[in-house]
């Protein structure tokens, strides 16, 4: 059930969490407002954030309903998108 509070919004699913964010917002964006860690430095291990946030590094790769090697900076949140991040 939606009412005006959820207006704009989708629910997506990412690593089997539910949420609702806005549609049409980057995954990237979603994924990182959830304080998620989608990559971590290579030397330290540290969590970081997206490289270049626009397409171009293949840096943000998730699985979105089953499909493997999509660009979370560049994909637009829709409604029932099930995101598979392959981290914990
Ligand atoms: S962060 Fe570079 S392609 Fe997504």
């Amino acid at each position: 059930m939606s009412d005006a509070s959820d207006a704009g919004h989708v629910t997506i699913e990412i690593d089997g969490r539910v949420l609702s964010v806005r549609a049409g917002v980057p995954l990237g964006a979603a994924l990182h407002a959830q304080d998620r860690v989608l990559r971590r430095t290579a030397r330290s291990g540290e969590a970081r954030g997206l490289f270049c946030g626009m397409g171009l590094c293949f840096d943000c790769l998730v699985t979105v309903n089953g499909r493997e090697g999509v660009r979370a900076c560049v994909t637009p949140a829709a409604e029932g998108m099930r995101v598979e991040t392959g981290r914990p």
